[in-house]
C-alpha cells in the first residue's frame, strides 16, 4: 500500500513578506483559495491506491495543520510532530518508522506541501509507473525537464531505460544544488532532469540505505520516535534525541549516494513556487497579464502581481512588477529580481 507522507516544515523566505516563520508559505492560500498544504492533501485523496496522509510538521504549527485538514475534509492517517526542524532526511526518516509501525511493507510517496501540479492525471500516471519500479527496492525520483541553470534543483542524470517499465530509467547521477557552471553543463549535455523533490519508496527501503549512508540520521531518528508519544491526535518525536539528529536533506543524505535510484519523467504542470515570480507564473492572470488578490486597484500596469493584505493597494503606469502588501511590511521589486527577497530576510533577521 502507498501512504503520501507530506512534508511540511520549510519557511519559505523567499515569499517574504507574506510567508513567516509563523506562517509559512505551505499554509497560506498563495496560488488557490485552499492553502498549499490543502491543495498537497486533496491531490492525493480519494484515490483508490492511495491511503489517508501522514503529515510531518514543526511542533509550533499543529494545530493550523489539523484544522486545515479538517476544514477541507482530510482525516490524516497522523500528525507527526518535528520538536526542532532537521531538514528532510530525518524527517522523512521518522516517518518511515512511523509507517513501518503500521504496515511493514508500507510503500511512502513523499510530498512537499508547498508544491504545485496543475496535471494531475499525469502525476497519477507518473507515481503508477514508479509503484512498479519501487517493489524490487528502488528509489524512485520524479523528473521534470529543466527549462533553465537553477542551481536552487538537484539535477538527475539518467542511465539505462528498465526493462520494468517503459521511460522510466536508472539514476546515473544525482548532483544536488550544483554551481551555475555546472548546471549549464549539464543543460547542454542533456539527459539531465530536475529533481522534483517528490520521492517514492519502501519506508524499509529507505531506513537502509539511511543506515548505510548516513548512520546518525538513522539512530538519532529511530530513538526519537521509539521514545515519542502520542499527544491527541498527535505523535510527538523525542525532543532530546531528535535536537540531537544531525541535521541534512534526503538529497545529499540518500539519494546523492544510493545505487538504487531510479527517475520517471514526469510532465505534470509543476511547480515548487518557490519566488514571487514562479508564484506569478503559474497562475492565469488577466488580460494584461496581471494577477492580483485582495483589495487592489490598477491602471496601465502589465505583467504584475499585486497583492493586498489589510488596505487598498493602487499601482499606476508599471510594468513587470511585484507588490505585496501587508499589514506590517510591503515590498516591491522588479519581477526579475525577486530572488534577492532572501536578502531582505537575512538583513531582517540579522537586525533582530
Ligand atoms: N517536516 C519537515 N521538516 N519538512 C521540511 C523540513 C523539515 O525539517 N525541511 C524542509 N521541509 C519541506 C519543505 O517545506 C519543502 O516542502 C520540502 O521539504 C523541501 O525542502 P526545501 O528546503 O524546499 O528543499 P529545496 O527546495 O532546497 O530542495 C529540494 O527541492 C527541490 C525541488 O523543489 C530538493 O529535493 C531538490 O533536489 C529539488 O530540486
Ligand atoms: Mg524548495
Amino acid at each position: 500500500k502507498i501512504y503520501p507522507v507530506i512534508l511540511s516544515g520549510g519557511a519559505g523566505t523567499r515569499l517574504w513578506p507574506l510567508s513567516r516563520a509563523v506562517l509559512p508559505k505551505q499554509l497560506l492560500p498563495l496560488v488557490s483559495d485552499k492553502t498549499m498544504l490543502q491543495d498537497t492533501a486533496l491531490r492525493v485523496a480519494d484515490w483508490p491506491d492511495l491511503m489517508p496522509p501522514l503529515v510531518v510538521c514543526g511542533n509550533e504549527h499543529r494545530f493550523l495543520v489539523a484544522e486545515q485538514l479538517r476544514e477541507c475534509g482530510i482525516t490524516p492517517l497522523g500528525i507527526l510532530l518535528e520538536p526542532v526542524g532537521r531538514n528532510t532526511a530525518p524527517a522523512v526518516a521518522a516517518a518511515a518508522h512511523y509507517l513501518k509501525g503500521v504496515d511493514p511493507d508500507a510503500v511512502m510517496l513523499v510530498l512537499p506541501a508547498d508544491h504545485v501540479i496543475k496535471n494531475i492525471p499525469a502525476f497519477k500516471e507518473a507515481v503508477t509507473r514508479a509503484a512498479r519500479m519501487v517493489e524490487d527496492g528502488g528509489l524512485a525520483t520524479f523528473g521534470i525537464v529543466p527549462t533553465a541553470p537553477e542551481t536552487g534543483y538537484g539535477y538527475i542524470h539518467r542511465g539505462a531505460e528498465m526493462s520494468a517499465c517503459a521511460d522510466c530509467y536508472r539514476v546515473d547521477r544525482f548532483v544536488e544544488k550544483p554551481n551555475k557552471d555546472t548546471a549549464e553543463q549539464f543543460l547542454a549535455d542533456g539527459g539531465y532532469y530536475w529533481n522534483s523533490g517528490m520521492f517514492l519508496f519502501k519506508a524499509e527501503r529507505y531506513l537502509s540505505e539511511l543506515v548505510q549512508f548516513n548512520p546518525g540520521i538513522a539512530a538519532a531518528a529511530e530513538t526519537a520516535m521509539q521514545k515519542g508519544y502520542r499527544d491527541l491526535d498527535f505523535c510527538r518525536l523525542d525532543e532530546a534525541s531528535f535536537a540531537a539528529c544531525p541535521s541534512d536533506s534526503i538529497d545529499y543524505a540518500v539519494m546523492e549516494k544510493t545505487k538504487h535510484a531510479v527517475v520517471v519523467p514526469a510532465d505534470i504542470g509543476w511547480s515548487d513556487v518557490g519566488s514571487w515570480s514562479a508564484l506569478w507564473e503559474v497562475q492565469q492572470g488577466d488580460e494584461r497579464g496581471n494577477v492580483t488578490r485582495g483589495d487592489v486597484y490598477l491602471d496601465g500596469v502589465t505583467n504584475s502581481l499585486v497583492r493586498a493584505e489589510s488596505r487598498i493597494v493602487a499601482v499606476v503606469g508599471v510594468e513587470d512588477l511585484v507588490v505585496v502588501e501587508t499589514n506590517d511590511a510591503v515590498l516591491v521589486a522588479h519581477k526579475d529580481q525577486v530572488q534577492r527577497v532572501k536578502q531582505v530576510v537575512d538583513h531582517l533577521k540579522s537586525q533582530d
